[in-house]
This record gives structure tokens, C-alpha cells and sequence, in this order.
């Protein structure tokens, strides 16, 4: 019999994450201090984040150790399997060979406590009690619920209004985890405010909702906030992804040709991809494709300019490809992905012409996700649906032994309101919102460079 699954064993889990900022071909333009205009200093972070991992975020060692308590914090759910989909192969009546990195396996269901638990870890050996976020989907804000838990630390999220509503579940998870959780904008905060004074009806963005989660850290007592995505240290944790997939391929010996992810922030793709990034600056011959929805289509239409993480301007500012910080996406109900910018490292990738960046409109992704679930079983997140759709798209014509991999950042089973009404014809398309994104990025401070 043929193998489905390649597993490897808790022994074989990688102990060291991999960093890529020293491989670079070129350096990462820095981020700024919106006040100074200079590179920001790491006591610039220092009311947000714990001290060692602002380190991470600038460190310059290619391999970073894996604490004891992390690792066996992991092993709850890691490694993950690499599955052949092979009856996904057979419906699409492809020649190429089809993989994907399963982390839906996790407890929260998705790729994110990958770095919630390295982020629990690090603020509770540094004395935080607190720790306070941001969610879309509800995913990473369940994730780290779930990552508080276990180190007993207090969470407090705000959740994006509109995923608040649409999917109720994540939310209990979270609580069931002993979470706080507040619908954004919220009338706990000094910006919730505002924004539901101009408009009561707001149905939030990351944004909005990052804007609420850092004023709730600056301004609360042994509080420090945690970002899900974007940043440096965040997409470090998620290279436990790529490494394994590294190892399990090469146990197999299969030589991956393309590897696809979705995108919100950049961290479950930019994880993937990370450790075989070197392999194609070295001439490898290898794609790494990046797949956003139409309705917030940041890689492939932003503009490459620094611009703040937030609403509300309180971030430092990011080199990145933006719709501009005001930009408020529709409600499309790959809530992950409504993010106005995207991790400074992968639009570096982007920008150096490492990684190539597609989109689609959310029923096709459905449609995706359907037959997916119909060939394999799993039923993925609207956000895995993106890039499953782009894996039927490479396989359509691919030549005999082609390898695609992809990394199925999660599951659905929470998000079965968005099934509903894709299966009764509910579900809308929105297009590429142009006017809006257009007045969004007259927002865009003006930083040479
Ligand atoms: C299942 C899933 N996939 C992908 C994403 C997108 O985030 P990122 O680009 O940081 O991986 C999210 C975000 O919430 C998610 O929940």
C-alpha cells in the first residue's frame, strides 16, 4: 500500500527555529519610529513586548533554541502530518503529486499556537500576567487563549465585529480557554469609541481592533499585547512548519516544485516557505506562490510604502505592501485575510521577486474548499480555501511528477455559518473595492526609503 500520511516523530520535532534575517540578499528595510522618522530602538517596544522578543525580532542568529517548555508545549499537537492527497489528485485527473501540511491539527485548529505558545512562554518568564490581542476569524485569538491557558496568563481579546457575529463559536472557544473578549470596535477603549461615534455600524477591521488590544496593554498594569501575524519574530516561530515539511519530503524523497499558502499577515505562508527560501536564492528552482482574496488584495495591488500596523497610527511604521492603514475590506468571510498590510519579510520576498502573489474572489474559493472536503475529507478555513483553490489551478495542466505542497493553515469546523450560505447561494463576491482602497492610501505617511 501507498503512504497517505508522512509523519515524524516527537524525537524528530526541530528543536531550533530557523532566522532568516542573516541569509538575506539584501538587508530588511528597518522599521521606523513614526516620532524620530529613525529605525525604531528595541526600548521602543518595550511597553508592548517582552524584551526577549523584541531580541528575536532583530536578532541576527540564523538558529534560535527552542525552549524545554515550549517543545513540550508543541508536542500536545506537533509535529503535524504531511498528507498525499491523492484523491484530490484523482478528481482533478492531474499528473502532479499533491501535499499539504496539516496544521488544522493543532487544539485551536490552525497553524497559530505555533507562536502563541512561544509568545506565552517569553511574557511569563518575564513576570507579565496579561496579554492582550486582536482577532479576525477568531482563530489566533482563540489560539492564544488556549496558549494563556496553559501558562496561566489572563487573555483579553478584541474580536472583529463582523466575525464576532458570524461565528460565535470561536469565540466560546476562546472563552471556554477562560479568554475576556470584546466584539471591535468596543466601547472598552478610548479608540473603540471614536470609531462607533463616526460609525455605530463599523463592522471592524484588524486594524481597529490591533488600535484597541495595544491601548489596552499600554494602559493596563503588568499587560503587554501579542500580535498574531507580520511580525519578524512571529513568522520565526511559524518556521516549525516549513522545517518539518523539509524533513518529511525529504524522507520521502520528494523535491517540491511549488509551495502555496495563503496570506492575511503573512505568517502561516511565510513560516512554510521560509526555510526553503535559501534553496531559491541559491538557484534552486523552486515557486513560492502567495494567495490573498480579491476583496483585500494587498501583495497584488498595495502600494510598497512604510505604513502603520493599525487604525489608529500607534504602531511603528512597517515597510510593506499596503491598501493604507483606513482601509476597512469587506466582510468577506475569510476573515484572516482582511488585513491592510502583510508581514514586512514576505513583501521583501515579494519585492525581490522570491515570491509570487495571486488572488481570488471567495466563491471560487468555496468551490475549492468543497471539493476538497469532498475528495479528503477535511473541511478547510475560508482563508486554507485560497490556497487550495491556487493548488487546482496548478495542477490543471501540470506536467507528469509535478510537486505541489501547500499548507493547510486550518480547519473549518467553526466556520460552517460561511458553508451555509455558500451552499445557499448567499454567499457574495465583492469586487476590487478601488475607490475606497484609493482613498485609504492618501492616508500614507510620507518616510523615504
Ligand atoms: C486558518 C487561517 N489561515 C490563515 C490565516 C491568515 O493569517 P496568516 O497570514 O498570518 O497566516 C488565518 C488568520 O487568522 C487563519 O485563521
Amino acid at each position: 500500500m501507498e503512504e497517505n500520511k508522512i509523519y515524524l516523530s516527537e524525537k524528530e520535532m526541530p528543536k531550533v527555529w530557523y532566522n532568516i534575517l542573516p541569509d538575506l540578499p539584501e538587508p530588511l528595510p528597518p522599521v521606523i519610529n513614526p516620532k524620530t522618522r529613525q529605525p525604531v530602538k528595541p526600548e521602543d517596544l518595550a511597553p508592548i513586548f517582552p524584551m526577549s522578543l523584541i531580541m528575536q525580532e532583530f536578532s541576527s542568529e540564523r538558529w534560535i533554541e527552542i525552549p524545554d517548555e515550549i517543545i513540550r508545549a508543541y508536542k500536545i499537537y506537533r509535529p503535524t502530518p504531511l498528507h498525499r492527497a491523492r484523491n484530490f489528485e484523482k478528481a482533478l485527473k492531474t499528473k502532479a503529486r499533491i501535499y499539504f501540511k496539516n496544521e488544522s491539527f493543532s487544539p485551536p485548529g490552525s497553524h497559530k499556537p505555533n507562536t502563541a505558545i512561544a509568545q506565552a512562554y517569553y511574557n511569563k518568564i518575564e513576570g507579565v500576567k496579561r496579554l492582550t490581542t486582536e482577532t479576525g476569524a477568531g482563530q489566533w485569538g482563540s489560539a492564544l487563549a488556549f496558549a494563556c491557558k496553559i501558562f496561566d496568563l489572563e487573555c483579553v481579546i478584541f474580536m472583529v465585529k463582523v466575525s464576532y457575529h458570524q461565528k460565535p463559536y470561536r469565540k466560546l472557544l476562546a472563552q471556554s480557554w477562560g479568554a475576556t473578549i470584546y466584539p471591535s470596535p468596543s466601547d472598552k477603549t478610548e479608540f473603540g469609541r471614536k470609531v462607533l461615534s463616526h460609525d455605530p455600524n463599523s463592522p471592524g477591521s484588524l486594524g481597529i481592533a490591533i488600535s484597541e488590544a495595544i491601548e489596552t496593554a499600554v494602559k493596563g498594569e503588568d499587560t503587554k499585547y501579542s500580535l498574531g501575524s507580520v511580525l519578524n519574530h512571529v513568522l520565526l516561530h511559524q518556521t516549525i512548519v516549513g522545517l518539518e515539511t523539509k524533513k518529511q519530503l525529504e524522507l520521502i524523497g520528494e523535491k517540491p516544485d511549488i509551495l502555496i499558502g495563503c496570506v492575511g499577515g503573512g505568517s502561516n505562508f511565510g513560516g512554510f516557505i521560509i526555510p526553503f527560501v535559501p534553496d531559491k536564492i541559491k538557484g534552486k528552482s523552486i515557486r513560492f506562490v502567495a494567495v490573498e482574496p480579491k476583496a483585500c488584495p494587498t501583495l497584488t495591488k498595495g502600494l510598497y510604502r512604510y505604513d502603520f500596523g493599525d487604525t489608529a497610527c500607534t504602531t511603528p511604521l512597517l515597510k510593506m505592501y499596503t491598501l493604507g492603514h483606513s482601509f476597512v475590506p469587506p466582510g468577506i468571510h475569510a476573515g484572516g485575510l482582511r488585513y491592510h498590510g502583510d508581514a514586512p519579510l514576505l513583501c521583501h520576498f515579494v519585492k525581490l521577486g522570491l515570491v509570487e502573489a495571486i488572488s481570488y474572489y471567495q466563491k471560487e474559493c468555496f468551490q475549492a474548499g468543497l471539493l476538497f472536503a469532498q475528495t479528503e475529507g477535511f473541511l478547510p478555513a475560508p482563508e486554507t480555501t485560497h490556497a487550495i483553490k491556487a493548488v487546482i489551478d496548478e495542477a490543471k495542466d501540470a506536467p507528469e511528477g509535478k510537486v505541489i505542497v501547500y499548507n493547510h493553515s486550518g480547519h473549518g469546523y467553526f466556520d460552517l455559518s460561511a458553508y451555509e450560505a455558500y451552499l445557499e447561494g448567499k454567499l457574495e463576491d465583492f469586487e476590487y473595492p478601488e475607490e475606497k482602497i484609493k482613498e485609504a492610501l492618501k492616508d500614507l505617511p510620507e518616510i523615504n526609503g
